[in-house]
């Protein structure tokens, strides 16, 4: 069977933090932020509030279910990606699975930073496809505001908080997620994570942006490049490339490397930040909503984070 996408939530908080709010905060300019990231606002958690990941992911799980037809009951399976979850254990997508009451659903987390609703995507069309399950949600769901060093200009710019969700339902088998590939460096780990430990002196985000910059423009492209080739097609074949919203400049560079036209790649990072595994779901919701995702089309969607983890599913929309 084919994972065929049937309804796609968000939620963000209402608090807008602009590129001027975070100049009050470190030295930095709304000009620099927006000429190296092209990012002007991002949504933050409030001071204070108490909301956790499963909060937001069961209000972009709700939000999703409705518009696919479908009550938490028919759910099989939950897996939320995220990478600051309510607790270190049990996992997010049990908390989620509790607060929308979806009692028939196992649930589980998968850890792969920013590429992590790739990798869940890949599992939820391995479930489906097995025969296993019909009907799976797949949510990220990141609160990244109370985790950042808000000292660090580094990184304390870049990130934002917020929730997708995609309910996957079991289709016709030409349909849907029709190949992914993931793959990962462990010998990259050191230029991207996150400790809450402070043992190292240092509690939050840890990022050498260069690095980070260079391994996404190649790995990216390149798996973008070799998925296509396994379905048998050519890059230019797709209709629209939905990538992890890092940079601006991150996805212009793999545009102009694979030759796709600006028509055919989504970018919403200027209002969301980078929301690490919420931002391809987001950017889903947002390319539906604007009339660009049609049944028939040749979708692709990659994502690239700490790991270095980066994965790309192909799908007929
Ligand atoms: O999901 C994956 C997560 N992360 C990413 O995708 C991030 C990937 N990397 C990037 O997006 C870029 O590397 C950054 C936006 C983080 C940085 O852009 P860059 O063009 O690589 O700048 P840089 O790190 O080379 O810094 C250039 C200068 C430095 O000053 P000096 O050494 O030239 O005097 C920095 O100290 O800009 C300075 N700088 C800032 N200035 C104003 C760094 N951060 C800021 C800031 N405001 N916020």
């Amino acid at each position: 069977m084919g994972a065929v996408v049937r309804g796609i939530g968000i939620y963000h908080p209402e608090t807008v933090l602009t590129n001027s709010d975070i100049e009050k905060i470190v030295e930095t300019t709304d000009e620099w932020i927006t000429t190296r990231t092209g990012i002007k606002q991002r949504y933050i958690l409030p001071k204070g509030s108490k909301l956790k990941a499963s909060d937001f992911g069961s209000y972009a799980a709700m939000a999703a279910l409705e518009k696919a037809g479908l009550t938490p009951g028919d759910i099989d399976g939950i897996i939320c990606a995220n990478i600051n979850p309510d607790k270190q254990f049990p996992a997010t997508a049990c908390f989620i699975q509790a607060k929308i009451g979806a009692k028939k659903a196992f649930a589980f987390d998968v850890t792969a930073a920013c590429a992590g609703f790739v990798y869940a995507a890949n599992m939820a069309a391995l479930l489906i496809d097995s025969g296993q399950c019909r009907n799976i949600l797949v949510i990220g769901s990141e609160i990244l505001s109370p985790v950042l060093d808000w000292t660090d200009r580094n990184t304390c710019i870049l990130f934002g908080d917020a929730a997708g969700a995609v309910v996957f339902s079991a289709g016709p088998k030409e349909r849907g997620i029709l190949l992914s590939q993931l793959k990962s460096d462990g010998t990259q780990s050191e230029v991207l994570y996150l400790n809450l430990s402070g043992d190292e002196g240092r509690r939050g985000m840890f990022m050498d942006g260069k690095q980070v910059f260079k391994a996404a423009v190649t790995e990216i492209t390149d798996i973008v490049r070799s998925t296509v080739a396994k379905g048998g097609y050519a890059v230019k074949d797709l209709d629209l490339l939905v990538m992890h919203q890092a940079n601006v400049r991150i996805i212009g560079a793999i545009a102009d490397k694979l030759e796709l036209p600006p028509e055919k790649v989504v970018i919403n990072v200027d209002r969301f930040g980078n929301t690490s595994s919420a931002s391809i779901p987001l950017a889903l919701h947002e390319a539906d909503g604007q009339g660009r995702l049609k049944p028939g089309m040749l979708v692709a969607l990659a994502a690239v984070g700490g790991g270095m983890s980066w994965g790309c599913n192909l799908m007929r929309w």
